[in-house]
């Protein structure tokens, strides 16, 4: 089934110029990018997006991190795009990830962790909508 995911390339990867190199692996696995932009989040469009984990000990340095500098911002198509997309990241903590995942490869720790990607039906059409608003979306 045809599914839309909301990516982001987080602002280490974004600093560490892999930016070509993630959208590739997307591209290579089937996730067609249909809306993209470079954008630098602020605190609290930071902390909005990541509102579900307010209550986490990690939250506020994960939104400091995530306004520390431009990010790249993605919606990605394709069959199963979520499920692939997660498969594609590998585990949140690099250091659990399976070889050859985006995470292993660019993620730094379990914070700096390269991507995100949204992990069920209902987090992605919240996702893609806080970034996208539907007229930006091609079709
Ligand atoms: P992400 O998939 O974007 O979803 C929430 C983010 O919080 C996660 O990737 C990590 O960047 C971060 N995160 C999750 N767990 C921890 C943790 N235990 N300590 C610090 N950051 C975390």
């Amino acid at each position: 089934m045809s599914e839309r995911t909301l990516a982001i390339i987080k602002p280490d990867a974004v600093k560490k110029n892999v930016i070509g190199d993630i959208i590739h692996r997307y591209e290579q696995a089937g996730l067609k990018p249909i809306a993209i932009k470079m954008i630098h989040l602020s605190q609290s469009v930071a902390e909005g997006f990541y509102a579900v984990h307010k209550s986490r000990p990690f939250f506020e340095s994960l939104c400091t991190f995530m306004s520390s500098g431009s990010a790249v911002v993605l919606v990605l198509q394709g069959d199963n795009a979520i499920k692939k997309n997660r498969e594609l990241m590998g585990a949140t903590d690099p250091a659990k990830a399976d070889a050859g995942t985006i995470r292993k490869v660019h993620g730094t720790n379990i914070e700096f962790n390269a991507v995100h990607g949204s992990d069920s039906p209902e987090t992605a059409q919240f996702e893609v909508g806080y970034f996208f608003p539907g007229m930006e979306l091609s079709r």
